[in-house]
């Protein structure tokens, strides 16, 4: 292992003002959002909408890295170039989604843990020869009554750890996902308790693994209410839950965090990372930066809807949410940049 290797991508993927595009949906779930929108949920159609993505004139200006998934990091553009080449060209690291999805959890039901260890070591050897430099593994955990539960908070964690090792020992910087749902009508504090529960799991796994934390990124979701919760929380509160709470469970080693979306609004996401990043913010000794998928790209795929005329439209979409989340990083977004 190349720790010194390990090092500098993570600090190139969250140092900075920029951040990382989540672009590593599994062809079930892009099939599903492009399904909803009435795209045809066809091989052609989602290289075509990742070659608009990485072709984005600009893009590099705001994302540090762009996470590919299988099908993905094997495709070209029309012109005939891998993807991974056109991300090179425009000064984004490519990363990889590795593992194969969240599966029931046998003997806990309405639980999930996520699979893909078998094999792992052989993949993300190919996936580095592939150009890949770092990696995504994402563990999902539900809030309901009388969930989550220990036990399903520590399969996913030693999953995770696992994942995180197997990445480090072949030179990739693994991105370690740890996802509290944001379904349900829990409140803040609830999702602050859980949040932590599982962080604690996470760290104590990835410890007992031997992952170096240096060379790692944390992407964990921010601390919110319930999407159905009747009380909502402002962006300050929010990110101010968030940061407490990381700053209980997240050793100051680990070099960034960055955010999942889970489906909060475009826009919330930037307002949320923003307040984060204000001066008066509660103050953490880590990067505080973006992973998103949905936040950044979603209004764009709705621009888009499969038609070629529409390509250049949805890349100016693609690259506002870019430019608003870059800003929030620095603690300079704010609602009059949508309106430009
Ligand atoms: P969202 O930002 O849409 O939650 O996706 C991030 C991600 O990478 C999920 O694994």
């Amino acid at each position: 292992m190349n720790a010194q290797a390990l090092i500098d991508t993570a600090s190139s993927l969250v140092g900075g003002d920029k951040g990382l595009l989540a672009m590593d949906e599994s062809n079930p779930t892009c099939n599903k959002r492009f399904a909803a929108l009435s795209i045809p949920q066809t091989v052609e159609a989602r290289r075509a909408y990742r070659e608009l993505i990485v072709t984005t004139p600009g893009l590099g200006a705001s994302i540090s890295g762009a996470i590919l998934y299988d099908e993905t990091i094997r495709q070209k553009t029309g012109g005939g170039s891998l993807f991974v080449e056109v991300l090179q060209q425009a000064g984004i690291v490519t990363g990889i989604k590795v593992d194969t999805g969240a599966k029931n959890l046998a003997g806990f039901p309405g639980e999930k843990v996520t699979e893909g260890l078998d094999g792992l070591a052989a993949r993300v050897q190919e996936y580095a020869g592939m150009g890949a430099r770092f990696a995504k593994w994402r563990a999902v955990i539900a809030i309901d009554a009388g969930i989550p539960t220990q036990g399903c908070i520590d399969a996913n964690a030693h999953a995770l750890a696992r994942y995180a090792a197997i990445c480090q020992e072949a030179g990739l910087v693994p991105i370690v996902e740890p996802e509290v749902l944001m379904e349900g009508s829990h409140d803040l504090q609830r999702c602050f308790d859980v949040t932590g529960q599982v962080l604690h799991a996470v760290f104590n796994q990835l410890h007992g693994q031997r992952v170096m934390l240096e060379g790692m990124i944390l992407k964990p979701n921010m601390v919110l209410p319930g999407k159905h919760c009747p009380h909502q929380s402002d962006a300050t509160q929010i990110a101010d839950a968030t940061i407490r709470c990381l700053r209980r469970t997240a050793p100051a080693a680990v070099p960034g965090i960055a955010f999942l979306s889970g489906g909060q609004s475009a826009e919330l996401a930037s307002a949320r990372l923003n307040a984060m990043n204000v001066p008066s913010a509660v103050k953490g000794p880590w990067a505080l930066t973006f992973s998103f998928a949905r936040a950044i790209q979603q209004p764009a795929l709705a621009i888009w809807l499969g038609e070629d005329a529409n390509v250049q439209a949805a890349q100016q979409a693609l690259l506002h949410r870019a430019k608003c989340n870059r800003a929030a990083r620095r603690g300079e977004y704010n609602a009059a940049m949508e309106r430009t």
